[in-house]
């Protein structure tokens, strides 16, 4: 099956918001953050679709003077779940994020969201800390991460501590 990646423009933003009302109960990215991420966010907005239709999006967010990426969001349609395209979207943004001089992938995960846990374990990130009351309706976040470059390129990197406590939805990464 070919599924084509792509980089989100302003016209993309309709399929995004219809993509997260039926992927997340609370913390969605508003209309006006999906626009600010597309446009100004210093960060890629990808795509992943099929015969153009979206089937799900990852957004990483870079921040300078540090070599750590954020995996701010990703989201696979329902009925294209299971089959492998949130792996495959995963690999490509750790790609993307290294391709930007990242040298670590940190990401937030519900704490009762264990399929997204899953993936993220299977994938090579561990935890590195817990943090209360994060989300919206209160639930706690387990913080991940994973070292995208050889190790000895990672022990030399400008590494510094990113904030666990940005909430999902802010725009300041
Ligand atoms: C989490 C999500 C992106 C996974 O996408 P997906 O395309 O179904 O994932 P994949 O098919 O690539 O699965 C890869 C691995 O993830 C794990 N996994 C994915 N969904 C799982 C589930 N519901 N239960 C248990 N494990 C799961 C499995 O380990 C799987 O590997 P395996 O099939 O070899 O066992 C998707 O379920 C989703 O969009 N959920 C709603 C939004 C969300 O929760 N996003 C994450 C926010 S942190």
């Amino acid at each position: 099956m070919a599924f084509f990646f792509r980089v989100a423009t302003l016209d993309d933003v309709p399929a995004l918001v219809a993509l997260e009302q039926q992927c997340f109960r609370s913390d969605r990215l508003s209309p006006r953050s999906l626009r600010w991420m597309i446009s100004r966010a210093n960060g890629q907005l990808w795509l992943v679709q099929q015969h153009g239709q979206l089937l799900g999006y990852g957004l990483v967010l870079f921040r300078r003077g540090t070599r750590l990426a954020r995996l701010y969001s990703i989201a696979i349609a329902e009925h294209a779940r299971g089959m492998g395209l949130g792996h495959l979207l995963l690999e490509h943004i750790e790609a993307c994020a290294l391709a930007n001089n990242c040298a670590y992938l940190r990401l937030q995960v519900r704490t009762d969201n264990p399929g997204a846990l899953a993936l993220y374990e299977r994938n090579g990130y561990q935890r590195f800390a817990w943090v209360d009351d994060y989300y919206e309706d209160h639930t706690a976040a387990l913080c991940l991460e994973k070292p995208l470059a050889p190790a000895s390129a990672v022990a030399s990197s400008s590494r510094t501590s990113g904030n666990t406590r940005l909430p999902k939805y802010s725009t300041s990464s």
